[in-house]
């Protein structure tokens, strides 16, 4: 390739398939431009974008306001590690915190979901001085060792082995099953709160009242893992302290995803008193709390406030359920706000294909019937209408 001149789909393919090990099975689109709810590519063509690449383009591609923060910070300074203080640190921790249920009142930002969750599960064994976590049947967590070993979903652990003892796994949605193995010996009980690579799988606001009580009762810290549910997901900032929750606020929440707009970025947030126990160098990571990352995280939450997307999402989510309604094939919608899965009575695969022949880009999950839907907060009902008349044509 000759640097500097454009070259054809045909020859991205084969060379990203040449240089690159084949770890995704990639849909037949290259990438070029995004804009809002919209991905272009190279040879003009434009797509829907449900899926906001795994859920991280909470705010849209591209939003004017991230891009001119990231402009303004990369001629700034792009990173210097915690060993200085910085304004831009300071403004996005703040911002986070402020946006937060008030008990979760302290960040420790990272790069990644997976390594937020292997803080969060570091941190609640440090402050119970207890080692076994309990997670949930159909949970994904992330890929490193700890995180994966508390990933109880398909070949996952499978591919992690050998793994991290102390995992315990349990039914989710039945609070007997967590009763059965719950006692002090267990540091923490981390849970996603919508199962999301799973099927978009719910559980009824009781369940997290319940764990609540089982963790004040036992000294066990609660961790809800809001990497896709968080920053706006739901229609709520957070999973945790929602209606959906029963108003039940963790001990630690785990970020990533769409807290940076596409900047990799990745956050614990946690109560005062676990923070109390965290001394220096008990945590660390080069890049956590780098100056463009953290711009990132501001303008991400300025641009979701400014946008009122929060109320966006509640809106345009009632307004997707009520055309859904229309689609005879769609069995049931599972999840809220822009976390769904579209259940059909058949595979989901084939429509996942139809729609993307039809210029949609959606995600299928580990439940061969459920398609999922995580498009960024800014979707509004002409984009849905598009979505559900395309959708009827795949039938
Ligand atoms: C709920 C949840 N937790 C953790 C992770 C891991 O995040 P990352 O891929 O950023 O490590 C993911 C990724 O899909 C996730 O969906």
């Amino acid at each position: 390739m000759t640097p500097g001149t454009a070259i054809s789909f045909d020859q991205i393919v084969a060379s990203e398939d040449k240089f690159q090990l084949a770890t995704y099975k990639k849909m037949p689109i290259a990438a070029e431009r995004g804009e809002g709810v919209w991905i272009y590519t190279g040879d003009g063509q434009k797509y829907l974008d449900l899926y906001g690449g795994h859920a991280v383009a909470g705010t849209g591609h591209c939003h004017p306001h991230v891009v001119r923060a990231l402009q303004k910070q990369a001629g700034q300074l792009l990173f210097y590690s915690n060993l200085v203080y910085s304004e831009t640190r300071a403004r996005a921790a703040e911002k986070l915190v402020s946006v937060a249920p008030a008990q979760l009142s302290k960040a420790f930002f990272c790069n990644s979901g997976t390594e937020a969750n292997e803080n969060a599960m570091r941190m609640a064994r440090m402050f119970t001085e207890r080692e076994n976590i309990i997670t949930f049947s159909g949970g994904f967590h992330g890929r490193t060792a700890d995180a994966i070993s508390a990933t109880f979903l398909g070949k996952y652990r499978e591919i992690g082995k050998p793994n991290v003892p102390g995992h315990l796994e349990v039914e989710f949605g039945n609070i007997d099953s967590v009763n059965e193995l719950a006692d002090e010996s267990v540091a923490a009980i981390m849970l996603e709160p919508i199962q999301s690579m799973a099927g978009v799988r719910t559980v009824a606001p009781e369940f997290f009242r319940n764990l609540r009580d089982i963790c004040d009762q036992l000294g066990i810290v609660l961790i809800f893992d809001e990497v896709q549910t968080g920053i706006g997901r739901t229609g709520e900032w957070f999973f945790a302290g929602s209606p959906a929750a029963d108003g039940v606020v963790p001990d630690t929440v785990t970020l990533a995803k769409a807290l940076g707009s596409g900047v990799p970025v990745g956050a614990c947030l946690v109560t005062d008193s676990i923070a109390s126990k965290i001394k220096e160098n008990d945590l660390g990571t080069t890049f956590g709390g780098g100056m463009f990352a953290m711009a990132a995280v501001t303008a991400t939450l300025e641009a979701i406030e400014q946008d009122q997307m929060l109320e966006n999402v509640r809106r345009v989510e009632a307004y997707l359920r009520e055309r859904l309604k229309e689609v005879e094939q769609v069995v049931s919608v599972k999840g809220c706000g822009f976390l769904l899965g579209l259940e059909f009575a058949d595979k989901a695969a084939p429509i996942h294909k139809g729609l993307l022949d039809r210029k949609i880009i959606t995600g299928t999950s580990s439940d061969p019937k459920v398609l999922r839907l995580l498009p960024p907060l800014c979707l509004g009902v002409n984009e849905v209408d598009l979505f559900v008349d395309e959708l009827r044509h795949c039938f």
